[in-house]
């Protein structure tokens, strides 16, 4: 492992949303390198219930961008991918099997120097279905923009530790 535990947190914490991409396709092997990692992530009883749509036609990342105002990072983005859970294979936890996949795509997006933003989906979750020809049991997790980085934005602000963490019970409000 060439890789200290400081190294570790600096790159957890330097993990941007990219909304903006240079034009150039992602090679698919490198998409596949990224989904064979996704694969590791947990899962409730290790179902796995994720499925992956890689989507490189300009049309539908077109339609996607309109689902709601926060998609428009896919009208410049040159693929996304959507993670699809299977609710039959992980019905109490399909969609937190799913975060915790896509969590890993955009990390290991970012250890390679591309880009990612989450876009939301739960809110259009039949427009989506529509759209790539989801059955009902298909839920999309996430849409995630990816592509090589066009911007280098600025830190997010975070909560301060104080404000979000008690001991033994739940101390705040
Ligand atoms: C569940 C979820 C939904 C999100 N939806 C959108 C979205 O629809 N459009 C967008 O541009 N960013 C979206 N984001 C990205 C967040 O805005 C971003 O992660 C947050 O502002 C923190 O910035 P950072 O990722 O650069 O640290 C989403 C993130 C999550 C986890």
């Amino acid at each position: 492992m060439g890789c200290s535990p400081d190294d570790l947190i600096e790159f957890l914490k330097t993990r941007r949303s990219i909304r903006r991409f240079r034009k150039e396709k992602v090679p698919m092997e490198i998409i596949e390198k990224i989904l064979d990692v996704a694969r590791y992530a947990p899962s409730a009883h290790n179902s796995q219930p994720w499925r992956f749509i890689v989507i490189d036609d300009r049309g539908i990342l077109d339609e996607l961008s309109r689902i709601h105002g926060g998609g428009k990072p896919l009208m410049n983005a040159p693929q996304a991918i959507v993670v699809a859970c299977d609710e039959r294979a992980s019905p109490d936890s399909y969609l937190l099997d799913c975060a915790n996949a896509t969590i890993y795509i955009q990390l290991v997006a970012h250890a390679l120097g591309l880009g990612t933003v989450w876009i939301q989906t739960m809110r259009n979750i039949d427009d989506i279905r529509k759209i790539l020809g989801m059955p009902k049991y298909i839920t999309p997790a996430s849409i995630l923009a990816i592509g090589y980085p066009d911007e280098k934005p600025e830190p997010r602000p975070r909560i301060p530790l104080e404000k979000i963490i008690c001991i033994n019970k739940y101390c705040l409000d």
